[in-house]
């Protein structure tokens, strides 16, 4: 019997904000038999009750993490401009017990994913589950799949300094476990500063909170990094038109330049001057970094994307901490293995840091290995082969503004060829593209998580119903052309990017053009674009709100009946 495709069962994998957001618009439009299978016992993933540490503040820009059928209460210190990691905690449970009762089944680990044997009675996908709670095992059918399960999921822990609890005599863990340290250390009554003198290994988001938290609390801390994050920050809260419009993202240049100014700033060498100009001066009054401070060590706002977005310049954040003094810096510098002593970590260079406790804020690995090599190819999650690199080195962008990179090698690296996977719109994998019974939410790197994973969920809905509105390639071939012009642009607009950033979060990069990347997909479901309007002088200044694609089932669903 030939079931209707809203009735067919569709897994979602993954409870983050990619998750919610994307079962919520399936439902919308009418898919019946809709399943959230999560690891965790809570809503939220990165901002999942177990996993939200304390000092944690959203990196973005108040409203940046909001779906349009939920507001977002303000922050509880209005002063910071950001919300607490407990705001967004929050936010994400009222979201899933408003919308989702009964739609997501917690503790349950998905260990493979793979297509039934051509003697099963089925078609699309069979999943191989593990009930956290029970420890029983069950095969599971889906016809359909969203893959949610974000690029900070699965901790990256350099091989060289992993090493067996027992060898050691402090503590080493991942800045994943930082909560669950904390919480250990208040349950056997003690405070931080039985953690004695700590070392972290990173330059990121994560080194930079815990640090910052640690050394606030009179923790001994020192910091162990090549290249700093970047921060943007001013001393007072920049106005709406700037931090919420189109401005910055008009400002980085998208892979296509459809106005005249846009064209005006990125193809003509006053146009180049200007931005860089502008980037410059962002750069240069986001952080008081003193004349050799190792916070001269950073990445750029314009070239990369490793970018703490402060909003203001706060006391007691990581730099003030540096500037005062309490807190440590080691850079440029690399761990390099652990001490024999187990008390300290040995860096690159030979020198050698005592530790009582080691924290690896090192970063996150892919969480794509729920696939075998042959389910992996066999999709195209892999990332192209650096042969296709030569292929594509012909293709170009005569931007004014991209003519001096960065040197790829000295910014991070190791071959200078790391390449991106060919998923197509950073939904679809090029290779399944015909088939309507797979995507990805939350693999698309952008400043503003809530409008894009909202946006990409609607284009998900509309390719699982055929929708016959949505602008498709029409052949495999097609698909992955346009992924592969894609992957060209990425390492042009941000050479050094796909050596850090995982393939679970880099299918696009659409860090400050989010705006753009998000118009090409409502142009792609033939929706109206640059909805924020405005006119040819005011467009790159309307601030763009999150109501304004609240309608987008509706104008969907009345075009083509649902
Ligand atoms: C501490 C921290 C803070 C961050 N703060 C910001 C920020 O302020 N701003 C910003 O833009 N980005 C931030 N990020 C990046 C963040 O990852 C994304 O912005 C976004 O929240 C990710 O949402 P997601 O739904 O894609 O993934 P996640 O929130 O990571 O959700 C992934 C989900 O998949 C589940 N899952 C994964 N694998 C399996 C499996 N095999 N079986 C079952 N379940 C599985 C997980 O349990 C989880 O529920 C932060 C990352 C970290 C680590
Ligand atoms: N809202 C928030 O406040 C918040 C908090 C945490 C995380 N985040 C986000 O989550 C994502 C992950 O952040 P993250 O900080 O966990 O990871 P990350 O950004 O990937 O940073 C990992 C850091 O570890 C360094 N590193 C790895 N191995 C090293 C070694 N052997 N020696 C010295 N340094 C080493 C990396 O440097 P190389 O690249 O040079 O190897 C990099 O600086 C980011 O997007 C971040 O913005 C946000």
């Amino acid at each position: 019997m030939v079931t209707s495709p809203l009735d067919q069962p569709i897994a979602i994998l993954g409870s983050g904000a990619a998750g919610l957001i994307t079962a919520y618009t399936l439902i919308n439009d009418g898919f019946s038999n809709v399943t959230i299978l999560t690891k965790d016992k809570s809503p939220g993933g990165v901002w999942a009750d177990e996993r939200v540490y304390p000092g944690l503040t959203i990196n973005n820009v108040y409203g940046e993490f909001r779906f349009s059928a939920l507001p977002m209460p303000p922050p509880q210190i209005p002063a910071t401009g950001r919300l607490s990691g407990q705001d967004m905690c929050s936010y994400m449970r009222i979201f899933a017990d408003t919308f989702l009762k009964g739609n997501i089944r917690y503790a349950v680990e998905v260990k493979k994913i793979y297509r039934p044997g051509s003697d099963e009675d089925k078609i699309g996908w069979l999943f191989d589950v593990e009930n956290l709670e029970s420890g029983e095992l069950e095969i599971l059918h889906f016809s359909r799949v969203v893959l949610c399960t974000g690029g900070c999921h699965v901790p990256l822990i350099p091989s060289n300094l992993s090493a067996h609890p027992k060898e050691v005599n402090g503590h080493v863990f991942h800045s994943s476990k930082f909560r669950s340290q904390l919480d250990l250390l208040q349950s056997n009554g003690q405070d931080v500063k039985s953690l004695g003198q700590v070392v972290i290994i990173g330059g990121g988001k994560s080194a930079q909170d815990i640090a910052s938290y640690l050394a606030s609390r009179e923790v001994q801390v020192t910091v162990v990094f090549e290249r700093a994050d970047a921060v943007l920050a001013s001393p007072i809260p920049l106005p709406s038109f700037i931090r919420r419009s189109r401005f910055l993202s008009i400002l980085a240049g998208h892979e296509h330049l459809d106005t005249r100014f846009e064209r005006f700033l990125h193809t003509t060498r006053v146009g180049a001057r200007l931005t860089h100009f502008v980037w410059n001066t962002i750069t240069q009054i986001s952080a008081s970094i003193r004349r050799k401070s190792p916070l001269r060590n950073a990445h750029s706002l314009f070239w990369d994307i490793r970018t703490n977005d402060e909003g203001i310049l706060r006391s007691e954040n990581f730099h003030d901490l540096v500037n005062k003094e309490r807190i440590e810096l080691v850079s440029p510098a690399r761990a390099k293995a652990l001490g024999e002593d187990g008390r300290s970590v040995v860096l690159e260079d030979g020198r050698n840091l005592e530790a009582d406790t080691l924290i690896l804020a090192t970063g996150y690995t892919s969480s794509w290995d729920i696939f075998d090599e042959k389910m992996s190819k066999e999709l195209g999650l892999d990332r192209l082969a650096s042969s296709s690199a030569v292929e594509d080195s012909r293709r170009h962008w005569d931007y004014t503004t991209l003519t001096n990179p960065p040197d790829i090698r000295a910014n991070g690296s190791q071959t200078g060829q790391e390449w991106i996977s060919p998923i197509y719109r950073g939904i679809v994998p090029a290779k399944n593209i015909l088939n309507h019974d797979f995507a990805i939410n939350g693999a698309v790197f952008t400043t503003n998580n809530g409008y894009s994973l909202e946006v990409i969920s609607h284009w998900i809905s509309s390719y699982f119903l055929r929708d016959p509105h949505l602008q498709l390639p029409k052949t495999v071939e097609e698909a992955l052309e346009s992924s592969k012009r894609n992957a060209a642009w990425i390492r042009k607009r941000h050479p050094s990017a796909l050596s850090w950033v995982n393939p679970s979060y880099s299918s696009n990069l659409a860090f400050w053009t989010w705006p753009q990347a998000m118009d090409d997909l409502l142009r792609d479901m033939g929706l109206r674009t640059a909805r924020s309007g405005g006119n040819w002088f005011t467009w790159p200044f309307k601030v763009i709100k999150i109501d304004e694609i609240s309608t987008l089932g509706e104008e969907r669903r009345r075009r083509w009946q649902i």
